[in-house]
């Protein structure tokens, strides 16, 4: 490959080796795999709420400081096809991933020259890569869902000298069982419920390290360890990085006018818990782990009376509520509406967690079994 990197990438690579969040081989791997071969001509660039294009051949400098900077790269809007007016995006569907993630997740994969590694999610073929350095293209397959990314993964992937890696276009959460077993399974997509296929495809001793996340609260990275009986069992080893669903595992995420309806006419009561509590420290994690498909959007005070107010929204059940914040007294209207009683079942999550003792989110021990996946208290 002929391409090089601007000097920013060198001192990137420094610094996140001079914090600890990149070590040895992988180093090595970031600094030789061009990234630029993997980023797509056309990338997108947030512009309020919407996502705008920004093309290669239009702003080349702009492109480049994107493609070898320390933020996400988006790559693709709304499933490839932008949803909003005038070809503007809603919703990223896929990306290069913050290189301090992509470091973060290789690392706490624990992968051995030799080993054969499964990744899900293929993106732009960037992580796949930087696994074939180290490991040796064979021994790392990587599945993409979405038939134009994977083509053009693989197409980087050969372009970058790796074109022996296995880049399958189908549905990650099936895994590849004709490929199985494999050491490690490397999702870059998070399950909110980890599909057993993972599991098994992984022999004993192996990983499957995972993002994990929900609606609720889109955050953690979950490593699993594959015991000899068939299952696996693990917790959260990080909890502040944030990822796109699985695509067959994701909420939708709504607009508020989507969900709510000026004729809905809701349940109106009152509450002590203020909202604040069910999205800070470890809580938003124990909440997650009980509610599910439920989307949180904060809409801040538009006016000087300080009232501000946080929407709970269930897309699929069409169910609402809505937390009021006025200042100078110690209980705050609910809204809710739909079959669901959203508040309520946020608030018996949280009094769940506080009898509990207000555990931190990496004291969840998951288990997946054929059965499914379990949450206990380590
Ligand atoms: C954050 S991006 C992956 C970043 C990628 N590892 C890279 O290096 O560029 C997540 C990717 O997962 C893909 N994806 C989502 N659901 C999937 C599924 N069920 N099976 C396979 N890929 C999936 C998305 O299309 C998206 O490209």
């Amino acid at each position: 490959m002929t391409t090089t990197a601007p000097p920013s990438w060198a001192e990137l690579v420094e610094d996140l080796t001079a914090e600890g969040v990149l070590g040895e081989p992988w180093r090595a791997a970031f600094l030789a795999v061009p990234r630029e071969v993997f980023i797509p001509e056309v990338i997108w660039r947030r512009d309020g709420d919407d996502l705008v294009a920004l093309h290669r051949a239009e702003d080349p400098q702009e492109w480049l400081r994107r493609a070898y900077g320390p933020r996400y790269v988006i790559t693709q809007v709304d499933d490839g096809s932008p949803a909003g007016p005038d070809g503007r995006g809603r919703v990223p569907t896929s990306s290069a991933s913050r290189p301090d993630i992509v470091a973060l997740m290789l690392q706490a994969g624990q992968v051995q020259p030799g080993m054969r590694v499964l990744e899900i999610g293929t993106g732009t073929g960037y992580t796949a890569a930087l696994l074939a350095h180290y490991l040796g293209a064979s021994n790392v397959t990587t599945i993409e869902v979405d038939p134009l990314l994977a083509a053009r993964a693989q197409a980087a992937l050969a372009t970058a000298g790796y074109g022996e890696v296995t880049v399958l276009t189908g549905d990650g959460a099936h895994g590849h069982p004709a490929g199985a077993p494999f050491d490690r399974v490397l999702p870059t997509a998070a399950a909110p419920r980890v599909p057993y296929a993972w599991v098994a495809q992984t022999r004993p001793g192996g990983l499957v390290v995972t993002p994990w996340g929900s609606a609720y609260k889109p955050a953690g990275l979950l490593s699993l360890s594959v015991n000899s009986d068939g299952t696996a069992t693990g917790g959260l080893i990080n909890t502040t990085i944030s990822f796109m669903e699985l695509r067959d595992q994701r909420t939708p995420r709504p607009e508020i006018t989507e969900v709510v309806r000026d004729t809905d006419i809701p349940e109106v009561s009152d509450t002590d818990l203020h909202a604040s509590y069910v999205g800070n420290d470890d809580a938003p994690f124990a909440v997650a782990l009980q509610v599910s498909d439920c989307h949180v959007e904060y809409v801040a005070a538009t006016d000087d009376d300080g009232h501000w107010c946080v929407w709970f929204l269930d897309p699929r059940s069409r169910s609402w509520a809505r937390f009021d914040y006025h200042p100078g007294t110690r209980r705050w209207p609910v809204h809710q509406f739909g079959p669901r009683r959203l508040w309520d079942e946020i608030t018996t999550a949280y009094h769940r967690w506080e009898q509990l003792g207000r555990p931190a989110a990496t004291r969840w021990q998951f288990t997946i079994t054929p059965h499914g996946q379990h949450v206990s208290l380590a």
